[in-house]
């Protein structure tokens, strides 16, 4: 009412006055809205990061005082809260909560487990006055050796997008935002700001959009993040027919576009195609957009369009809403959830009646990885921790009675290798910091052989913790780390002749952040138990299932193939990017321009047959299938029943209990196309569902539906997702390879939906 009496007065922002707001606003307000507003920070010269007011948030948008207009505050994600551990003005330490990585949250196969997890994750960032995480991370793991896979969920579109909903919802729970990234077709780390992806219209429709489509239209997240590299020509950034002709005219999405860190050339089309904020903001950007609204190449509707959605996004948020955060969020009951989530999602691989352990057991604990084990990764997917504990302490924590020996021998070495480092960095905190992103770990001690006997006869079991670091700007390599280095190869089968020659069990522990090879060694472990980087307090659920208090109940969300070279897109991925060693530091950091294969650009020849749609369909054997995982207990399936409904179709089938343990078990119902039209893999994902804890004997029916829409293909040629009528078998699994019982579906009539003919291969 006030605002009516005075004619001079200034709208103020709310909920209802973005029109007159957007009205009051000069051009260079609206524009200031479009370009990030962050402040570098800097420790040490060392960047830490960008931020307003929360130091290591990643930006935020520009506040606007005379208009009511506050900053918006963003934040990686996705494995927590990522701040900086001392704040301006307190001596207070900010710690945030390391949670599982995105890999080990999708082997839950449990999405109100996600949920309540990212929660937890929202009611700290809200308590940090973040206001939008930029999570979740969500490209398909296309190739084993992405330096960033563990941010991400699955190989598979339907467990990758659900998993997304599901992430996304627990953070729109507690009204703090998401920003689900990177979008698209960003799945390597090689040339990642520069560098083209080169990908069918199928391919991309049916495996590298489908998860963000799902996500979207179930989740609404408030933001999107599109890549950094280039998608069958242009940015995506700069890509129209991305960023509003599929993303908001096709799959209804409401909120606001980001970019990815870093200013590009082509700000004007990146404004005109729908990207409404440049993160982390520059200057520069302003200035071209003001230049190109005075010479006509951007419209004032194209202004206001953008604008508006920031404005849109501005009002949802807590900052906005006067929330007062306290920095102080419940940082103990968040590490008691994270623990718990990362038990329900690790993946047992093997148990030769080797787990679980008694109490008591006498353990010779080995694995540089034991006392530096992996929380999570580096780079912007890095949460500043309180602490990480350690396999040792958390293995004593369970009665375990650890080789004394042994595990001041490991501590030691990394109390040097520690000191080593600090001295040969000293006066160069960057180069110790780069070191650190790139993930690199403390080395492999060698051990004498002679040990092996002697801790073989002292112990009555061993259990080797093999680790793996990695993080944005560089994939992994296929020699020491993708396979084993000659000292963990060697440590597994010194390890393995000694125990095994007193009888004796060998218990590996896969502490990594991507799948690595295990064919040629995996018979050397009596049991290997795989926790990825699961969070701060990950290896107390790791604990927790080596003696029997957890009973493991997470599959794969991946394939882990024989060999490198078995992986579908094993020779068109830059596996060999710089292996001459021609690109120096800076282009390494910033990308180069090139028409060399996999240097330039990477084609994704494979198509839509990425990981399990590619080995089920020709019949390849891998090591580990998609959706494997063993459980003490073992589970029967009833006889499915399987019903057509007015769209798709309804199942439901009782899983029981009949072992003699409780335990959860994650059923996934693939379908089988019928014969004729389209070439389609053997299988396919399309629903997928957890049980409660069964005790022995107890039994759960679980149901899935399955839309018309979720069988489509996707027709190039006709431009439409295509549901062929016929016969359709529906296969319910514990994995892609353990088909426990089929049912038929009918679909009568052959279905189509059409859509835009966009982002065509060049
Ligand atoms: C990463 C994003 C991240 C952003 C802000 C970029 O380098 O690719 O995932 O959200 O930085 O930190």
């Amino acid at each position: 009412m006030a605002t009516v009496l005075s004619l001079s007065a200034q709208p103020v922002l709310r909920p209802d006055s973005i029109d007159e707001v957007l009205k009051a606003m000069t051009l260079e307000e609206k524009v200031q809205l479009l370009v990030g507003g962050a402040v570098k920070t800097y420790k040490d010269g060392v960047p830490t990061g960008t931020s307003a007011s929360v130091p290591g948030a990643a930006g935020c948008t520009k506040p606007i005082e005379r208009l009511g207009i506050p900053a918006v505050i963003l934040s990686d994600g996705p494995a927590g809260v990522h701040i900086d551990a001392t704040r301006e003005g307190t001596d207070k330490t900010f710690y945030a909560t390391g949670f599982p990585v995105g890999t080990l949250l999708a082997s839950s196969w449990d999405t109100d487990l996600v949920r309540e997890a990212t929660a937890a994750i929202g009611r700290e960032a809200r308590e940090y006055g973040i206001d939008v995480m930029l999570s979740p991370g969500m490209n398909i793991h296309r190739n084993p050796l992405c330096g960033r896979n563990f941010e991400y969920f699955s190989e598979d579109p339907v467990l990758s997008g659900k998993m997304g909903a599901a992430y996304v919802k627990g953070l729109q729970d507690e009204n703090v935002g998401t920003s689900v990234k990177h979008f698209a077709a960003n799945n390597q780390e090689s040339n990642r700001f520069q560098g083209e992806s080169r990908v069918s219209q199928r391919a991309l429709r049916e495996i590298y959009l489908r998860n963000f489509e799902i996500t979207v239209k179930e989740a609404q997240p408030w933001t999107v993040m599109a890549s950094y590299n280039r998608l069958n020509g242009p940015y995506t950034q700069q890509n129209y027919e991305l960023l509003t002709t599929v993303l908001r005219d096709e799959w209804g999405f409401k909120g606001l576009v980001m970019t990815d860190w870093g200013m590009k050339d082509g700000t004007v089309e990146a404004v005109k195609a729908g990207t409404d904020l440049m993160e982390p903001g520059e200057e520069e950007e302003m200035n071209r957009i003001l230049a190109a609204v005075k010479d006509g190449r951007i419209s004032m509707e194209e202004i206001d369009r953008n604008a508006r959605r920031v404005l849109e996004l501005v009002v949802k948020t807590n900052t906005f809403h006067g929330y007062k955060y306290s920095d102080n969020p419940d940082l103990k009951a968040n590490a008691a959830i994270a623990r718990r989530v990362a038990g329900e999602s690790i993946v047992m691989l093997r148990n030769e009646q080797a787990l679980p352990l008694a109490e008591g057991t006498k353990v010779a604990l080995f694995g540089m990885s034991s006392v530096d084990f992996v929380a999570g990764g580096t780079g912007s997917g890095n949460v500043n921790k309180a602490y990480v504990v350690p396999m040792d302490q958390a293995l004593e924590e369970d009665g375990f009675l650890v080789d004394e020996d042994l595990k001041n021998y490991y501590n030691e070495y990394k109390q040097h290798q520690e000191a080593t480092w600090a001295l040969a960095f000293a006066g160069n905190p960057m180069g110790l910091a780069v070191l650190r992103f790139k993930g690199s770990k403390i080395p492999e001690p060698v051990l004498p052989e002679t040990c092996f006997p002697a801790k073989a006869k002292s112990n009555d079991v061993a259990v080797v913790v093999i680790g793996r670091n990695a993080g944005e700007v560089l994939d992994r390599t296929l020699a020491d780390d993708f396979e084993l280095t000659e000292t963990e190869r060697k440590l597994l089968r010194s390890v393995a002749d000694a125990f095994h020659a007193e009888g004796k069990k060998v218990v590996v522990v896969l502490n990594v952040g991507g799948v690595i090879e295990t064919a040629s060694w995996k018979s050397y472990a009596d049991a290997i138990v795989l926790p990825w980087s699961p969070g701060q307090e990950g290896s107390r659920a790791v604990a927790d299932i080596l003696c029997g208090k957890i009973n493991p109940s997470g599959k794969l969300p991946m394939s882990f193939p024989v060999s490198y070279f078995d992986v579908p897109s094993a020779l068109s991925f830059p596996y060999e990017y710089n292996k001459d060693g021609k690109l120096g530091v800076m282009e390494i950091l910033n990308g180069v321009q090139s028409d060399e294969k996999n240097v330039g650009w990477t084609s994704y020849d494979e198509g839509i047959y990425v990981g399990y749609r590619h080995y089920t369909t020709i019949g390849k054997e891998v090591s580990f299938p998609f959706g494997f995982g063993l459980s003490y207990t073992t589970f029967a399936y009833s006889k499915p029943v399987v019903k057509a409904g007015k769209d798709g179709f309804t199942a439901s089938i009782m899983v029981t209990n009949t072992g003699s343990v409780a335990g959860k078990e994650a059923v996934q119902l693939y379908v089988s196309a019928p014969a004729g039209g389209m070439d389609k893999p053997v299988r396919e994902l399309k629903a997928f569902a957890k049980t409660r804890e069964l005790l022995p004997g107890e039994s759960q029916t679980l149901s899935f539906s399955v839309s018309a829409y979720d069988l489509a293909s996707f027709n190039e040629a006709q431009s439409r997702w295509e549901t062929a009528a016929g016969s359709y078998q529906i296969l319910f699994g514990a994995s892609v390879e353990d088909i426990r019982c089929t049912a038929k579906y009918k679909q009568a009539k052959a279905l189509s939906w059409a859509v835009n003919n966009v982002l065509k291969l060049q």
